[in-house]
Parts: structure tokens; C-alpha cells; sequence
């Protein structure tokens, strides 16, 4: 595995690649890798020639400078994790590669990034998701994109801006990876103390109440969510939002008579954590 620093090394690592037409698969990552990052890895080496896994934590998508620093990272461990996954390139560039002085162009993301996320963390945030994977894709080119169904809302802002910007990439969607307690895997999770750990199981545990109690009759998303919230508080957490969307819009329903997915964001000894289930 060779690790890159600029656009201009990966694009001429690429063309070969491309002049062999050869399918070339994007792991988009911000490092501190762990089984969530490996099994979008192991995805992408199954189905592509030459896997491509970006490393960069972009420091525009965190809205709060704490979050950002406390950000687990590992280049080492990482590389050694994706060479042993047979990742051909780590493209791990410098904010000045990404964003040389001077640079002025944002991708602003419409409904679909203003809504839970957006509404918390404030609409920056995906519109600075957006922007880097917008070049990501373009300085790529790749095939395929690989993200984690973990986070529900990410995937649906980068499939609409594919489909916006006519970007010539497919999105390859890969499951939640959970730990043996049921928390969903997440570089945050290394900061959770073995307390906060226990709260933090409370999240899938709500999501699989909601679910049980849809499968037994349940369609009123009101009460689903008040016990879904009360299972939460009641474990300690705080509950930023605990819904139930429509999985394509992420629209709010009022009752649950088709697919439905919950989505639940919730902090934990300060560590703010996100997780979602589908519930039909
Ligand atoms: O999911 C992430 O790790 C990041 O949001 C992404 C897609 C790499 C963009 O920085």
C-alpha cells in the first residue's frame, strides 16, 4: 500500500488504473479506523480493482472546536489496518492540500441537510460534508463510494448531491457494524468511559423497543417516541432528537404504515453519539 499526500501524486497513481479501465473504489474515512471503516474496506476490495481510502479529518464539517480536537487520530495504526486489508493508496493530505489559501467555494446542501444533523450541529455542517466529498469524488474519479448506513443522513446528502452534480459514481451503502453490547461502532465510542459505555447501549436499546413494539401492533409515533425518549433519559442520557422519518426523505411521520426508520442522537459523558434502525 502506497500512502499519498497530494491530489496531483493520487490523480497520476490513477490514470494507470484508468487507462487499464480498471474499477477504482473510494472508502471516504477521517481515520481512527475500526471494524465500521474495515468492513466498508473489505467491501470495496471485494467488488473493485484498486481501493482508494481517503484519510482526512476535515475540520470545517465539526461545529464545535472540542469535538475536533478530541478527535481520535492514528495515522500509523491506520495505514497498517489498511494494508492488511490490501488498500492500494491512503490518500492522506494535509488541510492546505485540501484547502490551499484562498479557497472560496462551498457545496450547499438544500432540506436534506438542514433537518436533525443539520438542525443540531447547524446547516455547516453538511454543506462542509458535501463540499469534501464533492472532492473527493472529483479528485478520484472513482467507480464506487463506499459509506456506513450508521450515518443514515450523510447518505442520503451525498446520493442527492451524486445525483445534483451528476457525479458518474455509484454509492455502495454498507450495514451498521456493532460491538457485542449492541452500541454502533464510531471513533467517538474511544472516548467513552465504562459508565458512559453502559449509558450509550440505551440507544440501540430504545431503537429495538421502537422496533418491538411496531412488529406488536404500535403505529403511533408519538407514543413510540416518548418511550423511546423515556428509555433513553431514564439511562442517563441526554436526547438531542429521538424520531421516526420516512427513510428516504427523512420526512417525520405521524404513524408508522410503510418503512419507517428510527433515528436517534443522544450524548453520553459529553460524547455525542448517533445511531438509526429501520423499524418495519
Ligand atoms: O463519515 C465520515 O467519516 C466523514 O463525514 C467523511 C464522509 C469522510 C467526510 O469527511
Amino acid at each position: 500500500m502506497r500512502t499519498i499526500r497530494t491530489v496531483t501524486e493520487l490523480r497520476a497513481a490513477l490514470a494507470v488504473a484508468r487507462r487499464e479501465h480498471t474499477r477504482v473504489g473510494l472508502v471516504p474515512t477521517m481515520g481512527a479506523f475500526h471494524d465500521g471503516h474495515r468492513s466498508l474496506m473489505r467491501r470495496a476490495r471485494e467488488e473493485c480493482d484498486v481501493v482508494v481510502v481517503s484519510l482526512f479529518v476535515n475540520p470545517s464539517q465539526f461545529n464545535e472546536g472540542a469535538d475536533l480536537r478530541a478527535y481520535p487520530r492514528d495515522e500509523r495504526a491506520d495505514a497498517a489496518s489498511a494494508a492488511e486489508l490490501g488498500v492500494d493508496y491512503l490518500f492522506a493530505p494535509d488541510a492546505s492540500e485540501l484547502y490551499p489559501n484562498g479557497f472560496d467555494t462551498t457545496v450547499s446542501v438544500g432540506r436534506i441537510g438542514q433537518i436533525l444533523e443539520g438542525a443540531h450541529r447547524g446547516r455547516a455542517h453538511f454543506d462542509a460534508v458535501a463540499t469534501v466529498v464533492t472532492k473527493l469524488l472529483v479528485i478520484t474519479s472513482p467507480d464506487a463510494a463506499y459509506f456506513g448506513q450508521k450515518d443514515a443522513q450523510q447518505v442520503l446528502v451525498v446520493k442527492q448531491l451524486i445525483r445534483d452534480l451528476n457525479l458518474p459514481v455509484e454509492l455502495v451503502v454498507c450495514p451498521t457494524v456493532r460491538d457485542l453490547d449492541g452500541v454502533a461502532l464510531s471513533s467517538r465510542n474511544l472516548r467513552l468511559t465504562p459508565a458512559d459505555r453502559e449509558q450509550a447501549r440505551a440507544l440501540k436499546r430504545a431503537l429495538d423497543a421502537t422496533r418491538d413494539l411496531v412488529s406488536g401492533g404500535e403505529d403511533d409515533v408519538a407514543r413510540l417516541q416518548s418511550e423511546a425518549v423515556a428509555e433513553l433519559t431514564g439511562s442517563g442520557a441526554q436526547v438531542d432528537y429521538f424520531q421516526i422519518v420516512d427513510p428516504a426523505t427523512l420526512a417525520p411521520l405521524t404513524t408508522v404504515a410503510g418503512p419507517a426508520l428510527a433515528v436517534v442522537a443522544a450524548s453520553v459523558g459529553g460524547v455525542r453519539l448517533i445511531d438509526n434502525q429501520p423499524i418495519t
